[in-house]
């Protein structure tokens, strides 16, 4: 597989072209961002431990019946991955209540909600990536009605895949984001799953081993992220 040219560059990641026109190179960095990119910094490693934890949560979801675009993880920072072409959309799966969630009902934080909520969101940063319903996801075109049936119930399945991991590793997933795509008509989990994209607590503590200790400066990011790969690691070789 060679290498190509440098197709795409976003906040976390970049994604390079290969040899084959179906296949990207998605390449983790270690830079940080938060609140549509007004906080800026890096966090050490970050990129080879979601890369490590991204590889193992995206196969361990193929193997649960949701088809992605992971094929292999290549080496520390990259993985091979189906090109598809993205959704505009972004699918947040919500367990218990943290966020954004608190921010706009006023919500309180950690209460468990009876069923897991989905949102739906634009996706544009220059828009702060609004709430939608799914009238607006098909009304504005970002995918038909049958697609968004389709991408809703892999979430739930999704969903249900990662919180019976996390349970078993002493983690409560609290939320997280997915995004999808399509490649020759097939409808697949692009992205990434780590740390960035999911709220992760410890069971017993409470303590917070996502993302948030950066948005919030809560302190000791890189051993949070560490302690996550350690544990996914674990329970992936468990499995
Ligand atoms: P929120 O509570 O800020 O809406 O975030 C919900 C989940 O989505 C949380 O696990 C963090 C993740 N997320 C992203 O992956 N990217 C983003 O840009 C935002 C705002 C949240
Ligand atoms: N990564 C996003 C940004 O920089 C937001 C976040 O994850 O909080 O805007």
């Amino acid at each position: 597989m060679t290498k190509g040219e440098l197709l795409y560059e976003g906040k976390a990641k970049q994604v390079f072209a290969t040899d084959d026109p179906a296949l990207l190179i998605q390449r983790f960095k270690d830079d940080a961002t938060a609140f549509d990119g007004t906080k800026k910094s890096s966090i050490s490693d970050k990129g080879v431990v979601n890369n490590a934890i991204s590889s193992q949560l995206l196969a361990l979801v193929d193997k649960g019946g949701v088809k992605t675009h992971f094929v292999r993880q290549i080496d520390d920072r990259e993985m091979l991955i189906r090109s598809l072409d993205m959704f505009l959309v972004e699918v947040v799966m919500r367990n218990v209540a943290a966020g954004s969630i608190c921010r706009r009902y006023g919500t309180e934080e950690g209460i468990t909600f009876a069923e897991p909520i989905l949102e739906l969101f634009y996706k544009s940063d220059p828009h702060h990536d609004p709430l939608m319903n799914r009238e607006h996801v098909i009304q504005f075109g970002l995918c038909t009605a049958p697609q968004l049936d389709e991408i809703e119930t892999s979430a739930r399945r999704v969903n249900e895949i990662l919180s019976e991991f996390f349970t078993s590793i002493g983690i409560t997933l609290v939320d997280f984001k997915l995004e999808f795509g399509i490649a020759g008509g097939e409808i697949m989990l692009g992205d990434e799953i780590s740390p960035d994209t999911c709220r992760l607590w410890d069971s017993e503590t409470g303590k917070k081993l996502d993302k948030d200790r950066f948005r919030f400066d809560l302190g000791d990011v890189e051993g949070a992220y560490q302690e996550m790969l350690a544990r996914v690691t674990a329970g992936s070789d468990g499995a």
